[in-house]
């Protein structure tokens, strides 16, 4: 199985020049992988991004992701010429297009992002107004009989959140998590669950504290691909801290002391 990872304008040229496009899945499921940190793939959030794949790919299943830091992709501007002129078409001319086509055609998107000041990145949240473009402008009660609008084309019918955060505590994840279940919400798709592995700064000082929730998204993977769904254990362990605010502390000293080495105090 092939994974296109699209980093930027150059290299989404270049890729489709050289005659590269996404695979057709004969087998059960099509991913999207969206990562909206600023570090793309050097940060954490590109560490459990690709723990993820490694499962998703075993179980055969396709996957596709973009680094969307290295993509241009504006603000959305609000004209709603999706809705009134050309429907389902944004006329913004950047690289959302590419990431447009690929919810078309994916049955499950991973919103992947670090906790940047409680939610989601200006990265991944741009990507996500932009994708109002697949909406009507009618208005119509939804299955949970609430007014929300009709669909042009559908995003991904499943949406999975995977994050990280700097600080320690689960519930720092809260306002994040309430967002994308609302997202999921407003597209009518279903929020299958959330991964939210905190305490990043301990994590990159001390990276074997993330092994055992790497090998356990390498199983969420597996078990995605092959179901399109997580078990409640797993999902349960993954959103278990890897470390406790003692360790954590203990961890991050050497972040301490490296920032007063910086500051020369
Ligand atoms: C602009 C910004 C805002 C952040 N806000 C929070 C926050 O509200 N809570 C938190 O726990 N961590 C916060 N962090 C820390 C990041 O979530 C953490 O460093 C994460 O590992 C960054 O993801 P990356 O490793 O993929 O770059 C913030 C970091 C940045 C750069």
């Amino acid at each position: 199985m092939m994974v296109l990872i699209i980093r930027g304008a150059r290299q989404k040229s270049n890729a489709l020049n050289a005659g590269i496009t996404v695979l057709r899945w004969r087998r059960k499921m099509k991913a999207l992988i969206l990562n909206g940190s600023a570090r793309g793939q050097k940060g954490v959030t590109g560490t459990l991004v690709e723990a993820i794949t490694r499962g998703l790919m075993e179980a055969k299943a396709g996957v596709q992701t973009f680094e969307i830091q290295s993509l241009t992709i504006s603000p959305c501007r609000a004209c709603l010429t999706c809705m009134h002129k050309t429907p389902g078409e944004c006329s913004i001319e950047d690289d959302m297009g590419l990431i447009y086509e690929a919810c078309k055609t994916s049955d499950l998107l991973i919103l992947a992002t670090p906790l940047y000041v409680d939610t989601m990145t200006a990265q991944l949240k741009t990507v996500m107004d932009r994708s109002i473009a697949c909406m009507q402008p009618f208005l119509v009660k939804d299955v949970a009989g609430r007014i929300r609008h009709p669909f042009t084309w559908r995003m991904p019918s499943s949406f999975l959140l995977l994050s990280t955060s700097g600080f320690p505590e689960q519930e720092n994840f809260l306002p994040l998590i309430a967002t994308f279940r609302a997202q999921a919400a407003n597209f009518s798709s279903q929020a299958i669950g959330e991964i939210c592995i905190s305490g990043s700064i301990a994590l990159q000082m001390e990276p074997e504290l993330l092994k055992r929730h790497l090998t356990l998204l390498e199983e969420a993977g597996r078990h995605l691909g092959a179901t399109g769904n997580i078990p409640e254990d797993i999902l349960q362990n993954l959103n278990t801290p890897p470390v406790g605010v003692d360790r954590y502390l203990q961890a991050t000293a050497k972040y301490e002391q490296w920032c007063r080495s910086k500051l020369n105090i």
